[in-house]
């Protein structure tokens, strides 16, 4: 797969992008990640790529040219449209889902907004999917747009070690992680549950399974409604429920 990254902060995505798992994956050929300055594209002749906003108020605009421009290159070079994502706190909230959904794409292109936004011009032109990572307002779309690369990323074949990594884990699965430990067995008087040290794989793996239910149900009951309870799974919630 191919992820491009339309920033004016290339930099800054480059570096995220270089270390662990995802810099791994990259040098190993697992994943194609670019970082496009949209700078490089102005036609200004001061290279500037904002301006203010029209009928007045605070901050910048993001020029609609450069962000077109810088587009079509993309699309040129590629031969193809990348699937385009403009990240904005205005758009509909990143699931687990629909990261599944991306990670099954040839190519997408993330466009990193700054300053107060972007000229809602370009927007209309290009009609990218809008995605935000949360109710929560950032100074630009780079984190955003190294969140979805990450998320993306991870879920293709050979970037994790082993394929049940992703299987297990929270929101896969519709459930939470269960907790997890490793040495030392005690820790501050703090105990690793015996079950764990028992070497029996099939408790071991009930009990995960009781601790992921016990924990959806405390902290996301919502989630439950999504997820997929075998009967055993059923019988324990109730039990906890009436306790
Ligand atoms: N840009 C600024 N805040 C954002 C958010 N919460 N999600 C996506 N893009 C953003």
């Amino acid at each position: 797969m191919r992820i491009d990254i339309l920033t004016l902060f290339p930099e800054m995505c480059n570096t995220v992008m270089s270390e662990s798992i995802i810099g791994r994956a990259r040098q190993a050929g697992k994943v194609e990640i670019n970082c496009i300055d949209i700078r490089d594209y102005t036609l200004d002749k001061h290279r500037r790529v904002d301006d203010k906003p029209y009928g007045g108020g605070m901050g910048m605009i993001m020029a609609p040219q450069p962000i077109y421009d810088c587009y079509l290159d993309l699309c040129d070079k590629i031969g193809s449209k990348p699937h385009l994502i403009y990240l904005t706190p205005q758009g509909k909230t990143l699931t687990q889902q629909r990261v599944k959904e991306l990670a099954r794409l040839e190519n997408i292109a993330l466009l990193c907004g700054h300053y107060e936004g972007i000229d809602e011009r370009v927007i209309d032109a290009l009609e990218p999917e809008e995605i935000s990572i949360g109710d929560y307002v950032l100074t630009g779309g780079e984190l955003p747009a190294l969140i979805v690369a990450d998320a993306v990323s991870r879920m293709l074949p050979g970037v994790l070690s082993g394929d049940e990594c992703f299987e297990e884990e929270s929101h896969f699965s519709s459930l939470l992680e269960y907790p997890q430990y490793t040495h030392p067995a005690e820790w501050q008087g703090r105990e690793v549950p015996d079950i764990l040290l028992s070497g029996h794989h099939a408790n071991v793996d009930k009990w995960r399974r009781e601790q992921s239910l016990k924990r959806t149900l405390e902290r996301r009951p919502d989630m439950l409604d999504n997820a997929e309870l075998s009967k055993e799974d059923k019988a324990f919630l109730s039990n906890l429920k009436r306790d």
